[in-house]
């Protein structure tokens, strides 16, 4: 998955340009803050929050993905900024400073956990008293048009895929509201508020939008045991899916998203 994102990073961060601003919105960052980005990936929101809290403040991004990460280095360094400090861990166990985070925000890198209620009281234990928690992550796949139309038009074409566990570590693991709500509560997050949030995705015409599609979000495992013939067919029948309901200006399909905020801890 590193290696596409890195190869499709210009493309990823252009179709997620509402849910980044959406999400930063929400976040709240502040001149000064210490913010941590769980899953930071390529760097994208690690930056736009190291711009913000700027130089009187810090941004920690976690990710273990060796290869996103010292991308995401790169772009920091390129961009001259002295307050960003990048950790190869997994978000589970690694050893954040207790008590040093004002706000924690990822955009999409909380979902993969194999062990989501330590990880998430793990990720707690390097907050603030008052820290407070914002993310988002996606509903249910039939709820993200933006990657179920191409997802339906593909199937008839390729081997069918056996059932997954929806509660496995993936793109949809926090789909469930009540299971998202216990996770976050059983490792002591209060004020809990998810927010179901229909979002815009969209390429700038329809070619970016297939690069974006063919590369990350479900399909890519859905074509994993086609024959070339069958993935030439599915590839196809998807762009001709995303052709009819996507307009000129690549824009008409959304994903649906938990918003998500939480304290660190109950108010006095
Ligand atoms: C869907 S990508 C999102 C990346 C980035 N936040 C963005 O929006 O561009 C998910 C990210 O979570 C990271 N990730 C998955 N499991 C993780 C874990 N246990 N700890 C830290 N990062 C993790 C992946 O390596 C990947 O970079």
């Amino acid at each position: 998955m590193g290696r596409s994102w890195i190869s499709q990073q210009a493309v990823i961060s252009d179709v997620f340009t509402a849910v980044t601003s959406l999400s930063l919105a929400a976040a709240g960052p502040k001149r000064g803050e210490h913010v941590i980005d769980v899953g930071c990936g390529t760097g994208d929101t690690l930056l736009a929050l190291a711009k913000i809290v700027g130089p009187s403040g810090a941004v920690l991004g976690v990710d273990v993905s060796a290869a996103m990460l010292d991308f995401a280095r790169d772009r920091s360094t390129g961009a001259e900024l002295g307050n960003v400090t990048c950790a190869l861990a997994d978000a589970t166990t690694y050893g954040f400073e207790p008590g040093w985070a004002d706000l924690v925000y990822s955009r999409f890198g909380v979902m993969f956990f194999d062990n989501a209620v330590k990880a998430f009281a793990n990720i707690r234990s390097g907050m603030k008293e008052d820290g407070r928690l914002v993310f988002v992550c996606f509903r249910t796949l039939p709820e993200s048009p933006w990657f179920h139309v191409p997802i339906e038009a593909a199937r008839p074409h390729v081997p069918p895929q056996p059932p997954a566990d929806p509660t496995a570590p993936g793109m949809f693991s926090f789909a469930n509201k009540d299971r998202l709500h216990g996770v976050l509560a059983e490792a002591g997050f209060h004020d809990i508020v998810l927010d179901a949030t229909d979002v815009p995705f969209h390429g700038r015409d329809v070619a970016q939008s297939m690069a974006f599609i063919t590369q990350a979000g479900p399909l890519p495992a859905l074509l994993e045991k086609a024959s070339d013939k069958q993935r030439a067919r599915a590839i196809e029948a998807v762009r001709n899916a995303l052709a009819a309901k996507l307009g000129a200006d690549g824009r008409g399909l959304h994903v649906g998203l938990w918003l998500v905020s939480a304290s660190a801890s109950q108010a006095a």
